[in-house]
């Protein structure tokens, strides 16, 4: 029998899963809710359509978390909706895949961690970056240890202001948190990921709306092991394209993700050499293995819950050293 889905939220990231949910096997979107009558049309704006006709559609959750059809609520909501959703998920007795970040602060996020262990209900917090196929490699590459150690990490993600959101809330600081908590989070999760907890972080970071940070360059200080540098910007003008890029030197070759997310690696002597990659992108790579646990009714051990709460953890300590303008260490 297949997991049946309902999508909360039909904005840019609810149309994403609800294509890539088309794509997977053993899994059916039963039932999608958004309050924007157009949207429930089938109508995402500039995203373009989806074929709702054989999901039920609501305009109020409450009344999809109580369909007794869906088994998971996939939450799709501007972020300071993720944490009371979720909890109210999990009193309807579904689990929930959510989308990054998995809350608007430390303190949401941990309200549901305690939530998903007081009812029993599994937690996916949906860092598509995990499960991009030129990262994955990159970190099995590193992890082999076949071309040595690590020496330096840069990462960088970029874009012009988000323009599509709901009301706009994505330019709310007090919603979005702006670029750290919502894009630089990508890039702060993976070097989580890859290398393990800073023990503190150097930020630097410029503030173009009150309360939230815009352009932030931080120095995830690993003491003598490795120098690690994350950059995420979404100040740039609205036609400045999106990107998404990587330099990792090891001591015997520099691995690269370009733009367009070829993967090279250029040994320190010899030609360099296009890495290949798996097909598909972070989306369909995270939300089949979300789906795969759930049918073997277990947590994620790509992405457990804890540590998305991590993470959150990781960007407060990222915004205060730009605050105080000195190295933090690092909560959690
Ligand atoms: N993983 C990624 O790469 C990625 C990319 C973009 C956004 N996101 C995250 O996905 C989430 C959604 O972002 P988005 O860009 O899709 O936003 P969006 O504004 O495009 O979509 C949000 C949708 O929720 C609907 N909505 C708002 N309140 C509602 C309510 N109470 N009940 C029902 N529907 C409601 C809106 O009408 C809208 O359709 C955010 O947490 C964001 O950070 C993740």
């Amino acid at each position: 029998m297949a997991i049946q889905v309902g999508i909360v939220g039909l904005g840019m990231m609810g149309k994403c899963h609800f294509d890539t949910y088309q794509k997977l096997k053993g899994v059916k979107v039963v039932a999608v809710c958004d309050v924007d009558e157009r949207k429930r049309r089938g109508d995402i704006g500039p995203f373009g359509t989806i074929d709702l006709s054989r999901v039920k559609v609501y305009s109020n959750v409450e009344d999809l978390l109580n369909d007794p059809h869906v088994d998971v609520v996939d939450i799709t909501l501007p972020t300071p909706a993720h944490a009371p959703t979720t909890i109210k998920a999990f009193e309807a007795g579904k689990h929930v895949i959510c989308e990054k970040p998995m809350a608007r602060n430390s303190t949401e996020a941990k309200a549901m961690l305690e939530s998903a262990k007081k009812y029993k209900k599994h937690l996916y917090i949906a860092h598509c970056i995990r499960f991009w196929p030129s990262y994955v490699k990159a970190k099995e590459i590193i992890q082999s240890g076949k071309f040595g150690k690590v020496l330096t990490a840069k990462f960088n993600r970029v874009s012009g202001l988000p323009s599509w959101s709901w009301k706009n809330w994505l330019q709310s600081a007090s919603q979005s948190g702006r670029c750290a908590l919502d894009l630089h989070i990508h890039d702060a999760d993976f070097v989580r990921f890859l290398f393990g907890k800073p023990k503190a972080v150097q930020s630097l970071g410029v503030s173009l709306a009150p309360g939230g940070i815009d352009h932030i360059i931080t120095n995830y200080i690993y003491l003598e092991k490795y120098w690690v540098v994350a950059e995420g910007a979404w100040e740039y003008s609205p036609t400045y394209p999106f990107s998404m890029t990587f330099t990792i030197a090891l001591e015997q070759g520099t691995l690269e993700m370009t733009k367009d997310l070829a993967l090279t690696f250029y040994p320190n002597r010899g030609r360099p050499k296009q890495i290949k990659v798996l097909k598909g992108d972070g989306y369909e790579g995270e939300l089949r293995h979300f789906i795969e646990c759930i049918q073997k009714n277990r947590e994620s051990d790509i992405i457990p819950p804890e540590e998305a709460y991590k993470t959150i953890l990781l960007i407060e300590s990222e915004i205060e050293s730009v605050k105080q303008q000195k190295p933090v260490t690092v909560k959690g």
